[in-house]
């Protein structure tokens, strides 16, 4: 069984990715993964004066969480053909400090939803380029990218719906698992 620690990249409660995020335990992987939803909603603006010790008590927590998963999944949205200004802050926060750092080795799987036709590929990139920064071990060889998402949810029980996304999604997260093992060699 494997931790899964869940990052929606969106502060917005009816964001589509905290939808789909909330997805996921129910894709029937129920036996190989367990899931935590990490939030990013309560940490502070980076700022290296405080981040000194353990950090601000919402930075511990926030990383030791990050500590105790097998893995990560980002689920985000595109600002700007970008990466959302809170999720990169939650990144570096992190990214330090710099040889024990929670994300290094960790590895990462990023999934990304759009009311727009382009599936949030930019900000994807950036989350990415991010990442690798950090020495957290991103899987390299899949992508998910959600466009229209509005047409593929229930926004009143706020659930990925879509019968294709949704086979996407649990191919996507049986991968992430799969990266997981692979990524133990790696050290
Ligand atoms: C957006 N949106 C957006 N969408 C996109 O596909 N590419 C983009 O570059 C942007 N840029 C952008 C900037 C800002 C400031 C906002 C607020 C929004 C639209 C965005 O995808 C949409 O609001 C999503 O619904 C946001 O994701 P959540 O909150 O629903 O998860």
């Amino acid at each position: 069984m494997k931790k899964i620690g869940i990052i929606v990249g969106s502060l917005r409660e009816q964001s589509y990715n905290r939808m789909i995020a909330a997805t996921v335990p129910e894709l029937g992987l129920a036996e190989e993964a367990a899931y935590e939803y990490i939030s990013i909603a309560d940490l502070p603006l980076y700022n290296a004066d405080v981040d000194v010790g353990d950090g601000p008590e919402a930075v511990r927590l926030y990383r030791e969480a990050i500590r105790g998963a097998d893995g990560l999944l980002i689920v985000s949205p595109e600002y700007n053909s970008g990466i959302p200004g809170v999720l990169k802050n939650a990144l570096d926060w992190a990214s330090t400090p710099t040889r024990t750092a929670a994300l290094i080795h960790k590895p990462v799987g990023i999934v990304g939803s759009t009311p727009g036709p382009k599936g949030t590929i930019l900000s994807q990139q950036q989350i990415r380029q991010t990442l690798e920064a950090t020495q957290a071990w991103v899987l390299p060889f899949q992508k998910m990218y959600i466009s229209q998402v509005m047409d593929k949810v229930d926004a009143e029980r706020g659930r990925l719906t879509d019968e294709t996304t949704l086979k996407y999604l649990k191919r996507y997260v049986q991968t992430l698992l799969g990266w997981i093992d692979q990524a133990k060699g790696l050290q």
